[in-house]
């Protein structure tokens, strides 16, 4: 079949209006909107204003209304546990009901905040959409931060709720997520009213009565037996439907703010068009809903589209090997899976030849779409190879909430390339430019920009930051929104992402700021100066290496200082920023302005070629960079390229 992306494309380009206009038909509005796209309003322009809608009611109520309430909804599977649960749309509605109306009894109503810190148990995904459900602004904070970017989100979200769990569990350990929990609330300026936590069998936690805590099971049975009807509140289209706190370029995260209209609209119109899941078709995005592919793929986009949705708790090895993915598939019929290539290269990795993969009926599986980070060929075509269907690498960002580009299954697959997530999608309007904002010829690298306005579905802003987001990501390019991304668009307008620009590193497809790591290894007692860079992992894609300068007269075992490092940064960030590799230098190399040359530092720790920096101040401090990490195991380029 011909693709009709170019002419869906094409389409959008010559009225972006009638085209956004034409897709919010599938969204149910208690008022349309009077306006598709008000460039005057917001920072850069806001969609579907004058529309009121809901988001609760469009992923849930509107299924049942039209008679589908049987059909299945969410689908939980615990790899951790062994428990499975399947819920139809009539009992969501019940389990989402009943938490709404805890959270109103406690007072949370249209746009105040609760933060969701719970790991992958279907009563997260309940809660997400209770909040919705109230008009209020859910932030979800992925189980594996620790308690001070915990309540660095509190403070900045000023949540009046939080709802979490006893524990989450990861392979071999059970996490204890309410002492993280009692100690953010501690450090926090801003104390939530009440906690509502979950209470798992493997770990139970120590309520806090006197500091509001409340039994999270006990309320919401209280609310069913009393057979508590909350209504879906209509909120205003442009109303914010949650805040995702993501990784900057410091150490304070920035809220992504996420509306309801255009939210809905671009999401709904992507799982027909770009995945090509027709509506009761199981989908599955094997992820975490404290990451924005869990927000949008395994929450809001198939509930809207009346897809089942997978909510799994496990890992892709270990749980209990690299069958696990090929069981669920199976299990549970489905069309298209969703994941990150760091996740393919631990299959790969686990079972080179497939072996698991042949045990499996995945006749039903359509595709396979990777995002995250850059899907490297080998993985790609290794998952070409084994699985025997599409595997499409796309593109997209926490603030854009969407794919930027893809290949549409559902519009009918492009030729592909591999290294490139394709073209972009509707909406995206992808330029690459110099530094100084002039378009580079097709096939150079350079920065890439979306024109604007974003389309809806991106962000709207930074929470209570307007002027935060102006300067990082509109200022630099004016017209344009800067992605952050390095790469460029060959002469078939295929987009090739290669980098990030910024102090952004990809750990095992989390988002994670070395910026930050070095704000918390700054923090030691003995520690002068620090740079933390990302570099090449095999499994993980990369991981953060940090190069230490310790104070004069610093007479402690070194062995030590790096291990209370290593732990620091672990108790400040949390186990995901997987901060394990320290070398102790006497100096780092810097321009004679004083930056220090990170970004030399990363080619030669990759083995890749550098040329010696014009502005270096003293050369010969690479050297003993290149000492270090040879010296660590690196297979480290020390010779940079002749001028
Ligand atoms: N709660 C608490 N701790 C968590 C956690 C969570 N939700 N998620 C991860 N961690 C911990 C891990 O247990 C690990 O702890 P450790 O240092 O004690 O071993 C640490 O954080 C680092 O985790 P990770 O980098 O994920 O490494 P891993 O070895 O546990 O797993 C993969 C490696 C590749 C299997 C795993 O990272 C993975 O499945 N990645 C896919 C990610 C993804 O889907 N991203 C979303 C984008 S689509
Ligand atoms: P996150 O906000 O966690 O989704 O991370 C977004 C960043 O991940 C992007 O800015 C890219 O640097 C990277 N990324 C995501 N998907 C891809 C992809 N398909 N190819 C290359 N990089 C990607």
């Amino acid at each position: 079949m011909k693709s009709r992306y170019h002419s869906v494309y094409e389409g959008w380009l010559q009225d972006p209006a009638a085209f956004w206009a034409e897709a919010a038909k599938d969204i149910h509005w208690f008022t349309p909107p009077e306006t598709i796209f008000d460039k005057d309003q917001g920072v850069y322009g806001r969609w579907f204003v004058g529309g009121e809608t809901n988001t609760c009611y469009n992923c849930i109520d509107r299924h049942v209304a039209e008679g589908r309430g049987a059909e299945r909804a969410l689908i939980f599977d615990s790899a951790m546990t062994g428990e499975k649960r399947i819920l139809t749309y009539d009992e969501l509605l019940v389990e989402v009901q009943a938490v709404a109306a805890v959270l109103k009894g406690l007072g949370v109503g249209k746009g105040d905040r609760v933060i969701i810190y719970m790991p992958m148990v279907p009563e997260a995904i309940f809660s997400m959409l209770a909040c919705a459900r109230l008009g209020a602004i859910h932030s979800v904070v992925f189980g594996g931060f620790a308690a001070h970017e915990l309540a660095t989100r509190l403070d900045d979200s000023e949540a009046k709720v939080v709802i979490s769990a006893s524990c989450g569990l990861e392979p071999g350990r059970v996490v204890a997520y309410k002492p993280l929990l009692d100690q953010a609330v501690d450090m926090a300026k801003v104390k939530p009213d009440c906690c509502l936590i979950l209470q798992r069998d493997q770990m139970h936690a120590v309520l806090r009565y006197e500091h509001g805590d409340m039994d999270f099971a006990q309320a919401v049975e209280a609310e069913k037996v009393k057979g508590t009807v909350v209504a879906c509140e209509p909120v205003a289209a442009t109303d914010p439907l949650y805040v995702l706190y993501t990784s900057g370029t410091t150490g304070q995260p920035k809220g992504v703010v996420r509306d309801n209209g255009g939210h809905m609209v671009a999401l709904n119109w992507t799982m027909r068009n770009l995945y090509g899941v027709e509506r009761g078709e199981a989908f599955w995005a094997a992820s975490d809903i404290g990451w924005v592919v869990g927000h949008s793929y395994i929450v809001y986009a198939p509930l809207l589209a009346g897809n089942p949705t997978v909510v799994y708790e496990g890992k892709p090895v270990g749980t209990p090997d690299a069958g696990a993915f090929w069981r669920i598939v199976e299990e549970y019929d489905v069309k298209v899976l969703f994941t990150a290539p760091t996740a393919f290269r631990a299959i790969r990795r686990d079972d080179p030849d497939g072996d698991l993969v042949a045990k499996h009926d995945l006749s039903g599986m359509r595709a396979l779409f990777l995002a995250g980070e850059r899907a490297d060929p080998e993985t790609l075509k290794w998952a070409e190879r084994v699985l025997k269907v599409p595997v499409v690498d796309h593109w997209w960002q926490t603030e854009t909430g969407w794919p930027i580009a893809a290949n549409p299954l559902g519009l009918g697959l492009l030729p592909v390339k591999h290294g490139s997530p394709t073209l972009p999608m509707p909406g995206h309007a992808i330029e690459v430019v110099d530094d100084a904002g002039h378009p580079v010829p097709a096939g150079t690298l350079g920065n890439i920009v979306i024109k604007l306005p974003l389309p809806p579905g991106c962000l709207v802003s930074f929470w209570k930051a307007d002027e935060r987001f102006r300067t990082a990501c509109l200022d630099e390019f004016p017209g344009y929104y800067k992605t952050a991304d390095a790469g460029m668009v060959d002469e078939d307008g295929y987009v090739f992402v290669m980098a990030r620009t910024d102090d952004i590193i990809n750990c095992a497809g989390h988002r994670l700021s070395t910026g930050a790591m070095e704000e918390v290894c700054a923090m030691h007692p003995d520690v002068a100066e620090c740079a933390v860079i990302g570099v090449a992992d095999a499994l993980k894609g990369q991981i953060p290496c940090g190069f230490l300068v310790l104070k004069n007269r610093v007479e402690r075992d070194p062995s030590l200082i790096t291990r209370e490092i290593v732990d620091l940064v672990r108790n400040e960030i949390g186990p995901v920023a997987a901060f394990r590799t320290v070398m102790i230098v006497n100096r780092l190399p810097k321009t004679r302005s004083g930056k220090i040359l990170r970004g030399t530092m990363q080619k030669m720790a990759d083995g890749l070629p550098w040329r010696m920096p014009a502005t270096i101040d003293d050369p010969v401090i690479l050297d003993e960079i290149g000492e270090i990490l040879a010296k660590h195991g690196y297979s480290c380029n020390r010779q940079a390229l002749s001028a």
